[in-house]
């Protein structure tokens, strides 16, 4: 029998996001700043990272837990040798009814023959600006819209449900709100949305720098009107809207200023084998050290239901009413390109 594991808050397990590595191509402004994140930056070695046969050990386990989704992560996955081959792997798991990839596109082009054959069906590419300058701005002077634009098509043209996340940072891409609702909406690609989130210990967040749901819905209600949709499923991240005039949407992210906690059923793990119970976490489990040390499944199994069931992670719903959490510079929070988002 299936054991259904319920955290503090009665939140199931039920969706896993694994990090295949912690390096990227890019260097984002508010995920990878080079400051932090330059030539300097030691990265994972390669014995630190999960292999694929540890990751498919633990997605069987997660499975057995509840888990029915699964999404890919980085830093940028595509970076990680052989990746159709770990999609493969994780499709043919029983139990496993949606595996989802999120990358930044640039490789996509180039991969998305293989990860289609693979098995991947669904995929979100994030694209903050369609104009060269901020796109550059935005991504630490890496990469072309050209080259996310083409992974967007590549996945789209081979039969792939394509999502598209754009963060807005005020001061920084808020012109490229219609532009890039536009743009989308002709594309038929849902666009997501991201409020600025204060991830991570380096972007130097700053809530007036937040670009807040309201105000994304407002801007584009204005030039093309809006209405609220129903969420596909409990717990969905995005907040839905549709066009008016269409059956096109857009999807809003706000884990700032109307935060999700309540519904949150995903757990996390990092490229080397940290579990994280939430996105805003200054501590993980280590799970590989289980596997290393020849941990039978069911122990580790019990390990992984502890840990859920004692977790009472609600960050972004305490966000603006913790000050003092939220100036403890003492404790150091996961990155994002530990963790994938
Ligand atoms: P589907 O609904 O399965 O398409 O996926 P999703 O909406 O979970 O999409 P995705 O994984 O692309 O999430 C989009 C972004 O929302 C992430 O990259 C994060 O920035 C943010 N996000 C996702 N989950 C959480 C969460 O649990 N907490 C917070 N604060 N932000 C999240
Ligand atoms: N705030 C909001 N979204 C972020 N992402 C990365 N860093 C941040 C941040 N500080 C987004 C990426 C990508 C997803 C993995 O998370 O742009 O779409
Ligand atoms: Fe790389 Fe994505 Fe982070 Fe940008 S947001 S630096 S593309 S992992
Ligand atoms: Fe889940 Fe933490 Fe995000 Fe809240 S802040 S929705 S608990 S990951």
């Amino acid at each position: 029998m299936k054991n259904v594991a319920l955290d503090k808050h009665h939140r199931p397990l039920q969706d896993l996001r694994i990090s295949v590595t912690d390096r990227c191509n890019f260097r984002c402004r508010y995920c990878m700043p080079e400051e932090i994140f330059g030539q300097d930056y030691s990265f994972l070695s390669q014995d630190k990272i999960l292999s694929f046969d540890e990751i498919e050990r633990f997605t069987r386990i997660f499975v057995s837990l509840g888990v029915r989704k699964i999404r890919i992560t980085g830093g940028e996955p595509l970076l990680r040798k052989n990746l159709p081959k770990l999609i493969e792997r994780l499709n043919k798991i029983d139990g496993v009814e949606d595996i989802a990839l999120t990358t930044n596109g640039t490789l996509l082009k180039k991969f998305a023959k293989d990860l289609f054959e693979a098995g991947l069906r669904r995929v979100t590419v994030s694209i903050d600006s369609l104009d060269e300058e901020r796109f550059s701005y935005m991504t630490g002077n890496r990469g072309n819209v050209k080259s996310v634009l083409e992974g967007i098509q590549a996945a789209s043209d081979i039969g792939m449900k394509v999502k598209i996340n754009m963060v807005v940072q005020k001061g920084k891409n808020e012109q490229d709100i219609i532009p890039m609702a536009q743009y989308f909406k002709d594309q038929k690609h849902i666009l997501r949305f991201i409020e600025y989130m204060d991830v991570g210990n380096y972007n130097g967040w700053r809530l007036d720098e937040v670009v807040g749901k309201q105000t994304i819905i407002d801007t584009i209600n204005e030039v093309m009107p809006l209405e609220f949709t129903e969420a596909n499923y409990v717990g969905e991240v995005a907040n839905r809207y549709r066009y008016k005039d269409s059956d096109d949407e857009i999807g809003i992210i706000s884990s700032v200023t109307d935060s999700f906690c309540s519904t949150c059923t995903r757990a996390r793990i990092s490229a080397e084998g940290k579990l994280y119970t939430c996105l805003f976490a200054t501590k993980g489990y280590d799970l590989r050290e289980l596997v290393r040390s020849n941990q039978e499944d069911e122990q580790i199994k019990e390990t992984i239901l502890s840990i859920w069931s004692n977790r009472t992670d609600r960050y972004s719903d305490e966000r603006l009413s913790n000050t003092k959490k939220l100036n403890d510079k003492s404790s150091h929070k996961i990155e994002m390109s530990h963790i994938g988002g």
